[in-house]
């Protein structure tokens, strides 16, 4: 059941909420998925928006978004598109199960909701791919319902205004029910926005700018000297370091040989070139081509190639080969001046860089 916002809201939780509506009004960055003042949102554009925004900063996701609203204006047109066109729309944005699941999401709801998207935050959160985050992200902004909305720049602002010890993200869900009764009735999406935006320009993750913290006054870790504490963080794991070598197949024209991943799982449905299977330590150059997508001269480019992921560190070695005669495979071949457009995780278009380059 969602949490909503209390009914009888105590003095200081409604100056709270002023201040920062106040400042808002005035501070609120200009964002495209983001109605205007005296506008009403689309809730198409919230629900793009916030699963781009998951994992991912706002100036990176301003451009794909731009792009993916004007050729999928509404649910409509991306619940009747394939998932490849998205799989390429997404390419380089990272986390690719979110592309998947929103065009499931998409499906969804126009095959069994009459392409309307549900208004209310325990509807939402049946559709593939939206949490309680962001159920409560589009049922606040899009459709004012009173719920909270906390992602991680909102969960600082409000872990430090209630010196909310416990560790974050783990304890937000208990953070949500506390900042359950700052929830203004009339202006909850504002309400929502406004602490994230508060969170990325006033309330910082290093050196808040308290001396300009229109709400320090109310600040229970400002009071308390613990803002360069709080929030908790839990302790960071190590990232592993996982190694694979890859097979970049080039016909006589230059197009490369690339094949589909599976669909779950790292990268999944995106296109690649032929990749052995990630280990902790690369294979001997002889285990290596015998791992080969087709018989050829594989020689290894020197060199390693270095992507970074949330949870992993990725090294691969690859290895090249020309072929006169295309041999068959179930992959396709693309010539390099198509990759921008395809289905290529950044991690991939590395290693072909790497392999094609001079
Ligand atoms: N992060 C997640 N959702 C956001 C939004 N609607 N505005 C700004 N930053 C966000």
């Amino acid at each position: 059941m969602a949490i909503r916002a209390h009914p009888h809201r105590a003095r200081r939780t409604t100056e709270i909420a002023d201040l920062l509506l106040a400042w808002y009004d005035i501070h609120r960055r200009d964002l495209p998925w983001r109605a205007k003042p005296g506008q009403v949102s689309d809730p198409w554009q919230v629900w793009v928006s916030e699963i781009m925004l998951q994992q991912t900063t706002v100036p990176a996701v301003v451009g794909y978004f731009d792009r993916f609203i004007r050729r999928w204006p509404d649910v409509r047109a991306l619940g009747s598109t394939t998932l490849d066109e998205v799989l390429e729309a997404w390419a380089g944005l990272g986390y690719y199960a979110r592309a998947r699941n929103l065009h499931r999401g998409a499906r969804l709801v126009v095959e069994q909701l009459g392409g309307k998207i549900p208004a209310d935050a325990a509807a939402l959160q049946q559709i593939p791919g939206i949490g309680r985050y962001t159920a409560n992200a589009i049922a606040a902004i899009a459709f004012g319902e009173p719920v909270p909305a906390i992602d991680t720049n909102a969960g600082r602002v409000l872990a430090r205004l209630l010196a909310f010890d416990e560790v974050l993200p783990n304890g937000r869900e208990r953070l949500a029910e506390l900042a359950v009764g700052l929830i203004p009735p009339d202006r909850p999406g504002d309400f929502a926005q406004a602490l994230m935006d508060f969170g990325s320009r006033v309330c910082l993750p290093e050196q808040p700018n308290c001396g300009e913290c229109p709400l320090s006054g109310f600040c229970r870790a400002h009071k308390r000297g613990l803002t360069e504490v709080l929030p908790r963080r839990p302790a960071k794991q190590p990232r592993k370091t996982m190694r694979a070598v890859a097979f970049v197949a080039i016909d006589g024209s230059g197009a490369v040989y690339l094949v589909r991943r599976a669909n779950g799982g790292l990268f999944g449905g995106m296109m690649q070139p032929p990749l052995c299977e990630l280990r902790k330590t690369f294979p001997t150059d002889l285990a290596a081509i015998s791992t080969a997508p087709f018989s050829g001269v594989w020689t290894p480019k020197p060199g390693i190639v270095h992507h970074t992921l949330t949870h992993l560190e990725l090294e691969i070695r690859t290895y090249v080969a020309w072929f006169v005669h295309r041999p068959n495979g179930e992959g396709i071949w693309i010539s390099p001046a198509d990759f921008a457009s395809a289905a290529l995780p950044t991690a991939m278009r590395k290693i072909l860089r790497h392999a094609l380059a001079k």
